[in-house]
Parts: structure tokens; C-alpha cells; sequence
């Protein structure tokens, strides 16, 4: 998706902002580009391909100013081109703006703006909105008490159909600096003589912890040392500012190799972090502090129903298991961006729980606003502080897993699985869970962040089983019950960062089409975990070595596999039901990494793929 960031301060904003353009980079883009101001008038660069471009294509001048926009662009309207790359420039050259997000009236504003005599250079959405406010800026009052400025873009953003992040400069106000933002995240950080614009935190942490996340259909207005927030329509809005909760060193590489690799690694101490605190021993229990749901209401709760996308919903998937198996009850799991269409009728006593790792996927954030909008109550399983879906739900539960950068889900998603399984020991144990069951769990759950480090220890194992399988174009992933989402999220990791065609389904279902599929030249995953349908697992693998499939079997320690039934075998630690999940996905996120090592893919910077999803 496209980033954001702008300056306004004593400070050298082009430096600046490029150091923060490179901090988003791993949120997927194509092209980039800045505009800085130096009071005399605007200095604009942009390129195509890597932010190094643009660095390289940047002169010394160019980097001074006190005051400037920067973007990078993911495309969505328009070819891969510098003319398409933002920022945009008036084509009276006096408003330069940088925007995320799909303006779907553009075509009338073009049209109507070309009559009043403006020019495109671009085929871009956004031009259009930059044009408007450089026709609403000459129309207004200059010599008024309101200053022309901010009043153009409030009057122009009132006619913007869509979404909108922006940051915004004028060549007439060297020393202000405006955002926006409606449905496509920005954030401003308060800095000491300089505050900045952000559409994300991880670009900013560098110059300051303490930020303010604008909601939808706020305007900021920035100076050096003092910034007011208004709505659209004017009315003043109170700022309420944030200390963002990990420091920038944790948004850096270290010793890693990519950012994937470090994520992977990171979490025994991930998983450490969300449960830090969360932990009843007298009760044996979990313990949220902002559910704003007590347990009262929450015993009246008679199903539950999640929305999400990608990985967070095979981290759906799981909490459905485990919260109908330790709770008892039933819960619904849908696509984010079905439901939010779909009109689904839901009993009254519904919980709806979103799951989002930035908190800013839109499908995401629009079917938590449908499911609000028809009074259902709402929580949201998050890793982004102040992010508009923690914002806007009715309580929620933090993941604390600090910043997930690598675009392909790692940390976040076994964070995901943990926080789903301290709800439904929380839930069971308002309902019918035993003391002794909830010890169990919890004693399970406490051990999870070392069984992980070992579990990593397998690393070079995995590594040398990677490499066998590089070379083959398709996969399966199959799983019964609990390890059913595991496969799914096995298939998607390999897919969106190795580009092999790899599906993930249901063990028993492989007989209902997808063993069609089976040959020499597709290799087979299976999630066999201990218990009562293990047997039926082996059974499936039978089916594959039958058709000459190769089997790679992932299994918790004491499963019984005849010699020469798997190709290659990865065991897991014996463990309680509820942590399977997430020790079993430690062996499928090193395997699609190293796979797509040994294919010499980007793992952190997948092709097509962005970091949070800010576009329908
Ligand atoms: C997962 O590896 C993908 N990057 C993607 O499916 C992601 O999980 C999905 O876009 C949801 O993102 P969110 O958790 O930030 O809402």
C-alpha cells in the first residue's frame, strides 16, 4: 500500500522524509517520489522502482527546506510511471499533495476542472483531488480572517467520494503543512519544533513516540511547534496523544537477514509479551484489561462471529476451534469483505470480533462498521495501538507483538492464535471450563514461548528439506480439525512470498477433487497432530505415496508413522490441544521461508503484495 510521510520543522525535511519513505518500504509500493519547500517554491523529484532510486536521483538542494510531502506509490489507478508517481502539482503549481486511497468521482472533478482550465499530467485519481484544491485555494478570500489555504482543502475534501489519506502544501504558506484522512490511515508526530504526517508510525519513530491518530473526515493543520485538528466541516476536535508503545530499534533488522526472518525468530518473545499480565493463577484464568464487556454480558453472549482477512482469518479459523471446544460456543467465521455485503441475519446476543494486525484493512474495518451500524456488540484483535480498528471497536485485546514488518504474517499470526486461546479459556471459565481444565491451559500456554525456541532449533533441518522441494510449481497443505487453518496458513505463506501454486484443504476433502492433483510433481504438506483422527491422517498420506505424491509430514512427537510412509518428517513438541496450532506453525513459516530463499524471492517484499490493505 502507499506511504506517507511529511515535515514541517527546523530540520531537513527531504533527509527526513526519505528515512522515512525507506521504513515503509516493506508496505509494498513501485514508485516514489517528494516535494520540498524552501519558502522560495517547490523542489520535486520522483522515480519508479526502489526508494535507492530516488535517493540516488536526489541532489544535495534538494534535501535542505524546512517543509515537505513524500509518498510512496502502490499503484492503483494508472501505469507504473514518474508522471503517475506522487506527489502531484497543481498545474498552476501552487498546491503539491501526496495521497492514499481511491478518489471514485475523479472523472467528474477532471471533467469540471479542465472546463475552469486546469491540465493533467498524470492518469492518476489523485491529481484530480490536488487540482480542486488548487481551484478552490485561487477562489477564496485572501485577505479574509480564514486562511485560504485550509479552507480549500476542507471545501475540496467535502467533495471527495472515497478514501482519502493526504498530506498537502502550498507555495503561498511556506510554514504550514495540512493532512487529512478518510478510510486510509494518517497520523501525526508531535515533535520539538517539528511535527510530522505519517500513514503509518513505523516512518516516524525516529523523530518521536508521541503521535495522534486522525480519525476519518479530520483535517490537521501543522506548524513548526503547534498543529490544530478540525473536521471537515470546520468544528474543532480535541487531540488526544498517543506514546507509541515499542521503540524504534524494534522496527529495525539487527543481526537479521530480512525482516521475515527476524519475525520468525521473535517469537518466544512475542508470544512472551502477549501474555505478559494476562494470566489468573487463583482462578486459573485469563485476565483482559479492555474487553469493556463484563462477565455478565459476556455470559449472555450466544455466538460469536469473526471477520478478517488473510491470515488473520485462518487465526479466525483457530479461535473458532478453540473457543466451541473450551467455551462451547458457537462461533461463525467470515471473510471480512463478504460479510460486509453479504447482510447476514445474526441472533441479537452476537459478539462480533474483528482480527487485524494493522488494524487498518479496510475490508476489515468496513464490515466492523456494518456489524456496528446494526448495533452488534464489537472487539477487535489487534497489534496496532491507535489504529482505526482498534479505535472504532467496542473493546479489544492488544497483541503487544511490537512491529510486523516482513509483508508475509508471521509473529502476529501465532500472537493472533495465543490471544484466541486465552479468550476461550477466559470465555470457558465464565461458563462451564473446570479450575483443573483452566491450569491445564494455562500451565500449556506458559510453556509455548520455550517450546517455540526449540522448535527454531530445527531451522537447518528445515532448511535442507526447503531446498528438495524448490523446484516443484504446485503443493498441497492438508489438515484435519484444529490443523485444518494451519494448512491454510501453510499454503498461503508459500504462495504470496515463493510464488508456487500451493492450496490448503480439509485431509478428508483431498478425496473429493484435489488428489487429481497428486503426481511426482506435487509434493503434499500434512498437519498431523496426536489424537483421536490421527489415524485417519496416515490414512491420507497412504492415499498420496499411492499415487506417487511426495509427503512432507508434520507431526507431534510420539505419533506413530510407519518407516517409509512420509518423504521427510518435522516433529513437534507433545503438547496440550490448545497450543498445537501454534507450535505446529513454526515448521510451515520456516519451510515456505526457506523455499522461497532457495527460488531467490524477496521473502520481506513480495510481488503484488502491501503490507496493510488500504484499498477495497
Ligand atoms: C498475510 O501473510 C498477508 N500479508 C495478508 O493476508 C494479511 O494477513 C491480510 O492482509 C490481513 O492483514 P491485517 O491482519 O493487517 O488485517
Amino acid at each position: 500500500m502507499c506511504g506517507i510521510v511529511g515535515y514541517i520543522g527546523r530540520n531537513r525535511a527531504g533527509s527526513i522524509m526519505l528515512d522515512g519513505l525507506k521504513r515503509l518500504e516493506y508496505r509494498g509500493y513501485d514508485s516514489s517520489g517528494m516535494v520540498v519547500s524552501d519558502g522560495k517554491g517547490f523542489e520535486q523529484i520522483k522515480s519508479t522502482g526502489r526508494v535507492v532510486n530516488l535517493e540516488e536521483a536526489l541532489e544535495e538542494p534538494q534535501l535542505g527546506g524546512n517543509l515537505g510531502i513524500s509518498h510512496t506509490r502502490w499503484a492503483t489507478h494508472g501505469d507504473v510511471t514518474e508522471a503517475n508517481a506522487h506527489p502531484h502539482t497543481s498545474s498552476d503549481g501552487k498546491i503539491s499533495m501526496v495521497h492514499n486511497g481511491v478518489i471514485e468521482n475523479h472523472a467528474n472533478m477532471k471533467k469540471f476542472l479542465a472546463e475552469k482550465g486546469y491540465t493533467f499530467r498524470s492518469e492518476t485519481d489523485s491529481e484530480a483531488l490536488c487540482n480542486l484544491i488548487a481551484y478552490h485555494y485561487n477562489k477564496e478570500p485572501k485577505d479574509g480572517e480564514k486562511n485560504p489555504f485550509l479552507e480549500a482543502v476542507r471545501k475540496s475534501l467535502r467533495h471527495v467520494n472515497g478514501t482519502y489519506g493526504i498530506a498537502v502544501i502550498c507555495s503561498d504558506f511556506p510554514k504550514e503543512l495540512i493532512g487529512a484522512r478518510k478510510g486510509s490511515p494518517l497520523i501525526i508526530g508531535i515533535g520539538n519544533g517539528e511535527n510530522l504526517l505519517a500513514s503509518d508510525v513505523n516512518a516516524i519513530t525516529h523523530c518521536t513516540q508521541n503521535v495522534v491518530y486522525l480519525d476519518d473526515n479530520e483535517v490537521v493543520h501543522l506548524k513548526n511547534d503547534d498543529f490544530s485538528i478540525t473536521t471537515v466541516s470546520s468544528k474543532s476536535v480535541e487531540a488526544v496523544i498517543h506514546k507509541v508503545d515499542w521503540d524504534t530499534s524494534e522496527a529495525e533488522l539487527g543481526e537479521f537477514d530480512n525482516f521475515m526472518q527476524k519475525e520468525i525468530f521473535e517469537q518466544p518473545n512475542s508470544l512472551k509479551n502477549g501474555m505478559r499480565g494476562r494470566f489468573s493463577d487463583d482462578d486459573s484464568t485469563a485476565v483482559f484489561g479492555g474487553l469493556n464487556l463484563n462477565a455478565q454480558e459476556l455470559r449472555q453472549i450466544d455466538r460469536i462471529l469473526f471477520i478478517a482477512c488473510g491470515t488473520a482469518w485462518h487465526a479466525c479459523l483457530v479461535a473458532e476451534h478453540l473457543i466451541e471446544r473450551f467455551a462451547r460456543i458457537p462461533v461463525e467465521v467470515e471473510y471480512a469483505s463478504e460479510f460486509r455485503y453479504r447482510d447476514a441475519p445474526l441472533d441479537k446476543n452476537t459478539l462480533v470480533i474483528a482480527i487485524s494486525q494493522s488494524g487498518e484493512t479496510i475490508d476489515t474495518l468496513g464490515a466492523l462498521r456494518e456489524a456496528k451500524r446494526k448495533g452488534y456488540r464489537t472487539l477487535a484483535i489487534n497489534n496496532s495501538v491507535g489504529s482505526a480498528i482498534a479505535r472504532e471497536s467496542d473493546g479489544g485485546i492488544y497483541q503487544h507483538a511490537g512491529p510486523e514488518i516482513g509483508v508475509a504474517s508471521t509473529k502476529a499470526f501465532t500472537s493472533q492464535i495465543m490471544i484466541s486461546a486465552l479468550l476461550a479459556l477466559y470465555l470457558g471459565r465464565l461458563r462451564d471450563l473446570s479450575y483443573g481444565d483452566g491450569v491445564e491451559i494455562v500451565k500449556a500456554l506458559r510453556t509455548v514461548p520455550e517450546q517455540v525456541e526449540e522448535l527454531l532449533k530445527q531451522n537447518d533441518k528445515i532448511a535442507s528439506i526447503a531446498r528438495k522441494y524448490a523446484k516443484y510449481e504446485d503443493c498441497l497443505f492438508l489438515g484435519r480439525q484444529l490443523m485444518f487453518p494451519i494448512a491454510l496458513e501453510g499454503a498461503l505463506k508459500l504462495k504470496e512470498i515463493s510464488y508456487i501454486h500451493a492450496e490448503g484443504y480439509p485431509a478428508a476433502e483431498m478425496k473429493h477433487g484435489p488428489i487429481a492433483l497428486i503426481s511426482e510433481d506435487c509434493p503434499s504438506v500434512f498437519l498431523a497432530a496426536s489424537g483421536e483422527i490421527f489415524s485417519k491422517s496416515l490414512a491420507n498420506m497412504q492415499e498420496v505415496k499411492a499415487r506417487k505424491g511426495k509427503v512432507i509430514c508434520i507431526a507431534t512427537k510420539g505419533c506413530d508413522i510407519p518407516d517409509g510412509l512420509v518423504d521427510d518428517l518435522i516433529l513437534v513438541p507433545e503438547c496440550h490441544e490448545i497450543v498445537k496450532p501454534i507450535l505446529m506453525s513454526i515448521p510451515i513459516q520456516l519451510l515456505s521461508y526457506h523455499v522461497a530463499l532457495e527460488r531467490g524471492c524477496d521473502v520481506d517484499k513480495p510481488r503484488n503484495l502491501a503490507k496493510s490493505v488500504t484499498v477495497e
